[in-house]
């Protein structure tokens, strides 16, 4: 049977990766996290202290990013090491805008997405993923929620996460409204919405309804049902 693949792009905090999870397991398909593929290329350049974009271009061949399964969920490795929650650390995520706008760059997390995309029926989330990764796609949601909102959730998460996180609403929506700003507006493969994606405003909806909506789509459209 021909491989399925769904697409959920959007800007930090709109829900996207818990929804993609879930919708993937109810599907009994595969889910892959591209932003973890950025983080992991930023995670190298800090550790090699790469100083300009040469340094960075040089060490993506030297790069080998896996994402694996396991029983406590996926899983990303660099170069054979569990990088999972180091990628999640703040030092990254304000580094990894500027990481993944650079072309070479997005040329190999591309080629990678769509190598793991052939293997099997997938949900991929991310930010260019039904523009350019998968342009075919199935299906595409483009999810979305107020700024306050989405800053509401990222604090929440990082609450749980870290306990002594000392982060607070305003110092978020601040680093949100950043990161959406470099990633809608740089040159190559900008964050927006395939012309053909379903738009998704999940201010004032649960992940239940979410992944209902998500599911019921993919059972109209794909399985005719
Ligand atoms: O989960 P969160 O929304 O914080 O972000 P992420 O999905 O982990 O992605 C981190 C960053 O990687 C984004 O802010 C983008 O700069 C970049 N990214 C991208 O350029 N293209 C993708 N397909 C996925 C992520």
């Amino acid at each position: 049977m021909e491989a399925i693949i769904i697409t959920i792009d959007g800007p930090a905090g709109s829900g996207k990766s818990t929804t993609a999870k879930i919708v993937a397991e109810l599907l009994g398909y595969i889910y892959v996290d591209s932003g973890a593929m950025y983080r992991a290329v930023t995670l190298a350049t800090i550790r090699n202290k790469c100083e300009t974009i040469q340094q960075i271009v040089h060490l993506l061949n030297s790069l080998h990013i896996e994402l694996k399964m396991s029983p406590f969920g996926q899983r990303t490795f660099l170069n054979g090491e569990d990088i999972s929650e180091e990628i999640r650390e703040p030092i990254i995520t304000a580094k990894v805008s500027f990481i993944s706008s650079i072309k070479e760059v997005r040329t190999a997390m591309v080629d990678l997405q769509r190598k793991i995309g052939a293997q099997s029926s997938i949900v991929m989330d991310g930010r260019d993923i039904g523009t350019v990764v998968f342009p075919h796609a199935q299906l595409k949601i483009y999810m979305n929620a107020s700024i306050q909102e989405r800053a509401k959730r990222r604090l929440n998460q990082m609450k749980s996460k870290y306990s002594e996180s000392t982060s607070d609403i305003s110092e978020i929506t601040e680093q949100i409204t950043h990161r959406d700003y470099a990633d809608s507006h740089r040159e190559i493969d900008p964050l927006k919405a395939a012309e053909d994606a379903i738009i998704l405003d999940t201010t004032v909806m649960t992940i239940q309804e979410q992944c209902e909506f998500i599911v019921k789509k993919a059972k109209q459209l794909i399985y005719n049902e």
